[in-house]
């Protein structure tokens, strides 16, 4: 048997998630489980470079397992008889904490200096920390620990990837082959879901659709996207509509249909809405069990395979 490819990729525990961070990060983690040895790390101590209230964060953090446990992460099925899947807490493991000490003391002031996430909080001015500055080569140790041969990571993560390898080498070159180089894997940025009022969904832009909202939330939230005044037996370009655009990753089959109606003029806003609330309740409610085991139907039906 070929030896299994390991994967490890790192967040942050900051506030609950939303649509865009399931289908631009978090979906994509559950359908990679299944061919590599999979580590999923919930970055608390990254997260102190920002962060002062340990109750939120101690809640957060907690909160994150749970969350991925909820989509589908699943440490308990081994994949094709393998280890399967881990997900820790950062803090919990001191060797990280430990080798990214060793990793200060190897890499010069100059090198990180030219870091963007570094680069980017100097410009604007802040008092930035020893923890922002030194942020990569904790992550570089977070990865290099467990020997990954990919890093499922974001486009705005590649640099910190690099520089993983570049510590690697340097590392390497000075004490002998320990370390594995890996290859950063860059999610599939297509997915990039729109929020409630065209712009990228994102916290920043408070344009979320939390992932784990009840019915009523949900339902409000998805009948306040912004649309343009079209009535309703007037042609409507779907290409230029927010609600269509989350029909693309909710309605599956019948989505030639809706678009059909659209350029006829035989669907309102207010019925498209409603129908894209069906199907988006559909797909949230096994999520909802989670938190609620009690509201948990007997033979649930689980779309996509959770
Ligand atoms: N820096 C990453 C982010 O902000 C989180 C992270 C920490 C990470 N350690 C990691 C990602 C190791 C991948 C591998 O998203």
């Amino acid at each position: 048997m070929a030896e299994q490819k390991i994967i490890l990729s790192g967040v942050k525990p900051t506030g609950r998630p939303h649509l865009g961070n399931y289908f631009g990060a978090m979906k994509q983690f559950v359908d990679l489980q299944n061919d590599y040895r999979t580590f999923i790390m919930i970055a608390d101590l990254h997260a102190l470079t920002s962060v002062t209230d340990a109750e939120m964060l101690r809640q957060d953090t907690l909160a994150m397992a749970i969350d991925y446990l909820a989509i589908g992460l699943d440490p308990k099925r081994p994949a094709a008889g393998r280890a399967g899947v881990t997900i820790f807490k950062q803090s919990a493991v001191p060797a990280h904490t430990e080798l990214a000490w060793i990793f200060n003391c190897l890499t010069t002031m100059p090198f990180l200096a030219r870091a963007h996430a570094f680069k980017d909080a100097e410009a604007k001015n802040r008092e930035v920390n020893v923890g922002v500055f030194a942020y990569p080569l904790l992550m570089a140790a977070d990865i290099l620990l467990y020997d990954p041969d990919l890093v499922p990571i974001g486009q705005d993560q590649k640099q910190h990837v690099e520089i993983a390898r570049d510590t690697a080498e340097k590392f390497n070159r000075t004490f002998g082959e320990i370390f594995k180089l890996p290859e950063s894997l860059i999610l599939d940025q297509v997915k990039t879901v729109i929020g409630l009022d065209g712009q990228k969904m994102s916290k920043s832009y408070r344009n979320t659709i939390p992932l784990f909202s009840d019915e009523r939330e949900l339902k409000q939230l998805v009948m306040a996207i912004k649309t343009d005044s079209k009535g309703e037996t007037e042609t409507k370009n779907p290409e230029e509509c927010n609600v269509f655009a989350l029909h693309r990753l909710f309605a599956a089959e019948s989505l030639p249909d809706l678009k059909r109606r659209y350029v006829e003029g035989t669907i309102g806003y207010r019925e498209s809405k409603e129908i894209l609330f069906e199907n988006m309740n559909r797909f949230l409610a096994p999520l909802r069990w989670w938190f609620a085991p009690s509201a948990r139907p007997r033979s649930p039906s689980r779309p996509c395979g959770w």
